[in-house]
This record gives C-alpha cells, structure tokens and sequence, in this order.
C-alpha cells in the first residue's frame, strides 16, 4: 500500500456547538434560535432539546482525553455565537469565551490541533428578532463576531472556519421551514443565501487584519446523476446541482451565481448588487467538504422548488436519515472541486452515518459494522483522491459522538463513541477503535 497520506495529515473528528454542549443559557449566555426551536412544540423528533445534550459543556476535559486515547491530531467544534454575545452584537461575556479558551488550550496540550468553526447554524435570537440572515445587516454582526474571536483565539486556534454548510442554513432554515428559524418562503431563501455570502466575506476581510492561522468555508456536496438521458433528467439534475453545489462555490470562486437560479427561483429571484459580487470571491486559504451522499435525479414538475427529486437506488444500503451509502462520490467529489475550484487545499471536515445502536452500551461495548465499514470505504476514497493528486489535507469523522441530530433529535446516532442519554456515559465504538487503528497507522494498510 502506498504510503498516500501525507505526514501531517489532520486525523480528526467533528462536533457543533447545539449538537453536544447542553447549558445553553449557563454563564450569561444568550438564547439561540435553536434553543428557541426546540422548545417549539412540534419541531423536534421526540419533543428532543439540546438542554443537556451530551453535556460536554460540563464533561470537556473528559472528551479531550477521550480525543487524545482515540489518538486524533485534530478537533473541529464550533464556537456558540450567543455564549460570546448574548446580545448578538455588543458587549462580549468573558464567560463564554473562557469556555472556548480552557477547551483550545487543554486540545492542545493533547497534542490536537483545534479546528474553529464560527458558525454552525445557532444564531443568537435577539438577532433574529431583527430579522435574522434576512436582514443585510448581518453580515456586519458575523464579521463583529468574528473579529472577537479571532482577537481572543487567533493565537491558540489556526485553522478557522466561517460558515458550516450555507446550503443548509437557507434551505433547511428558511425554505424548507425543517431547520430553525423555521420559515418556508421562496422569497426569503435566495436573500438569506446572499447575506450569508456576504458574512462569510466579512469576516474573511477581519481574519486578514487579524490573523494569524488559515480560514477557510465549509460546504456540503452532492454529487448529482441524472436517472435516465433524456433531455427532462438531464436539465433536473443540473438544476439540482446549481441549488445545492454551485449556489455557495460558484460566487466565492467566480464572483458570479450559477444561471440555472433564476430558472429556479423566478420572481423570487433579487437582482444583486455588482459590488456584492466583486467583494464575495475575496480569496481564504482552504474549503471543507463535507460529504454524506449522492443524489440520483430524476424530473418532477411538482418538486418545489427545483423540479428534481431524488430516486431511490433498491440495490444500495441507506443509512438511518435514508442517506445512500455511495463512497466514490467522495472521491469523484474532491476531483470536482479540484477541478472547478482549485488550486485550494481540500479537507474533508465532515463524513459518517447514522446506523441504528441501542442506547445503552450492553456489556461496555457497541458494534457497528456498518458504520466501521462506511468510514473504511470513504476513507479509501479520499485515498484514491490523494493518489491521483489531489491537495486533500485532512479527514474528520462525523460525528465524536451521538449527539442531537437537529430536528431529528437523539435517535440517529452518528458518533464514533456511543453516548447513553440516560447516564451520559461515553463508549467508544467498534468504529471508533477502527479509526484510531487508521490514525495510528497514518492510513497505511486501508
Ligand atoms: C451535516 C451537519 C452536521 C450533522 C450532519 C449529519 O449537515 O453539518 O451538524 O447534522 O449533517
């Protein structure tokens, strides 16, 4: 086996904030919209909140030396907007940020590189009592945020993230109504996506005054196939891959949006200001990838908004969410982006499955073959991708632990390490043993 992975390959694992912290309101923090979501009847699977989670708020110490047994190098977790500003904007509680601080330092007294993301979908909600990404303001609120945090930890955090997954902020949360905030509007989606864009150059512009360390963006793609050839198929999949891949890279790289939008969007589609488009594609250091599935599309006129739904694949395994199981999109995925985007260093920020576990650890023990062999074959997929040349620079597995899948709460569990949500006892998995095994072997042997 060759040996493809380059020494300082970051070997990580990947958490957020709501997912896993619990106390949300503790120390002087504010609410966010997913503490007032999930307090929402109706919106979570389960009546589920993120009250207590998986308590790490509370158990930090324990999970880094958890990290460090597993033999991980790196950390991707994400910083609670509303811990650091609980109004938003304004004056900064200590608190928080000494939260975020003890973690970093105690990360790298582990000998594991922490990975800041700055966002990870919980915006603070009095900012969303001023209208959320829908009001263009916010882009200056996130890039005040930002500066914060890279002023109170740019010099123990050096890699550093704006934005997890835009695409998910605006269609879950504003167009699809599943995710907070919660709305379902046409109108307000592209605007949100917009802003988003905007935020995201903001704080580029603050981290470059501030520096030091890398920034960068992450994003989740799907690769998209057409179902048939047909002329139909052909046009539903390039618009399904316009709304998801293109609608967040395109305008960061090329300073332009992808032209299928307006086709998708109609009279909900704004017309942008040149100067937005000149200032979005200021250049950062690295792009994440997070990578579940694919999609195979297939035309359907009644599908809003983008005419394409996704078919069912009977000879494939799906995983707990009904994602399919398709390891070589991660490797055709890290070409594309290579090819389209590049030259950029790639890391893979996100990749795992949601198996069914029990929730108790029967005999201090969970195994998930299914899970072991997702990561295996998407671990050699971003082999593949490294052996043809692609610059990928690191893989984290969602998720450290089971933790609270959004809306869908509890029930689907993507950790390496099972927690019982009675005792909150951690266990590492069958698949967490395997993948420190992978660590420990620099990916030789996959
Ligand atoms: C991604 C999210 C992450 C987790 C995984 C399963 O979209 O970034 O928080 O929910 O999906």
């Amino acid at each position: 086996m060759p040996d493809r992975f380059p020494q300082d390959f970051l070997w990580g694992a990947a958490t957020a904030a709501y997912q896993i912290e619990g106390s949300p309101l503790a120390d002087g923090a504010g609410p966010s919209i997913w503490h007032r979501f999930a307090h929402t009847p109706g919106r979570m699977a389960n009546g589920d909140t993120g009250d207590i989670a998986c308590d790490h708020y509370h158990r930090w110490k324990e999970d880094v030396a958890l990290m460090r047994d597993l033999g991980l190098n790196a950390y991707r977790f994400s910083i609670s907007w509303s811990r650091i500003l609980p109004e938003g904007t304004g004056s900064v509680n200590q608190k928080g940020l000494d939260f975020y601080r003890r973690l970093i330092e105690a990360l790298r007294e582990a000998g594991i590189a922490p990975s800041a993301t700055l966002y990870h979908w919980d915006l603070p909600a009095v900012l969303d009592d001023r209208g959320g990404w829908l009001n263009r303001d916010s882009a200056a609120w996130f890039g005040d945020y930002a500066e914060v945090c890279f002023k109170a930890l740019g010099d123990q955090v050096e890699m550093w993230a704006t934005l997890n997954e835009p695409w998910v902020i605006a269609e879950g949360g504003y167009l699809q109504g599943t995710l907070a905030p919660g709305h379902s509007n046409l109108f307000e989606a592209p605007r949100v996506a917009h802003h988003l864009l905007l935020a995201h150059a903001t704080a580029v512009e603050a981290f470059r005054t501030h520096g030091p360390g890398k920034i960068g963006i992450v994003v989740n793609i799907e690769p998209k196939h057409p179902a048939s050839d047909s002329p139909e198929d052909l046009a539903a999949t390039a618009r399904a891959d316009a709304a998801m891949n293109r609608h967040y890279l395109d305008p960061l790289f090329f300073g332009r949006y992808p032209e299928e939008l307006a086709e998708i969007y109609g009279q909900a589609w704004p017309h942008f200001p040149e100067a937005d488009l000149d200032r979005i594609p200021i250049p950062f250091d690295w792009l994440g990838l997070n990578y579940y599935t694919r999609a195979v599309v297939q035309t359907c006129p009644a599908a809003w908004p983008t005419g394409a739904i996704k078919v069912h694949q009977p000879r494939s395994t799906y995983t707990e969410t009904h994602w399919e199981v398709y390891p070589q999109g991660l490797t055709e995925t890290l070409h594309w982006l290579a090819g389209r985007y590049g030259p950029i260093p790639l890391y893979v920020t996100e990749n795992g499955a949601a198996f069914y576990d029990p929730p108790t650890a029967e005999g201090g023990k969970v195994d998930d073959p299914l899970r072991v062999e997702y990561l295996r074959e998407h671990l050699r997929a971003v082999g593949k991708a490294i052996d043809a040349g692609v610059d990928v620079r690191g893989y984290f597995a969602w998720s450290l632990f089971d933790n609270l899948e959004w809306s869908l709460g509890y029930a689907k569990r993507f950790g390496i390490v099972h927690v019982d949500f009675a005792t909150l006892e951690r266990t590492v998995k069958a698949s967490g043993r395997f993948y420190a095994g992978v660590v420990r072997a620099g990916g030789k042997g996959l």
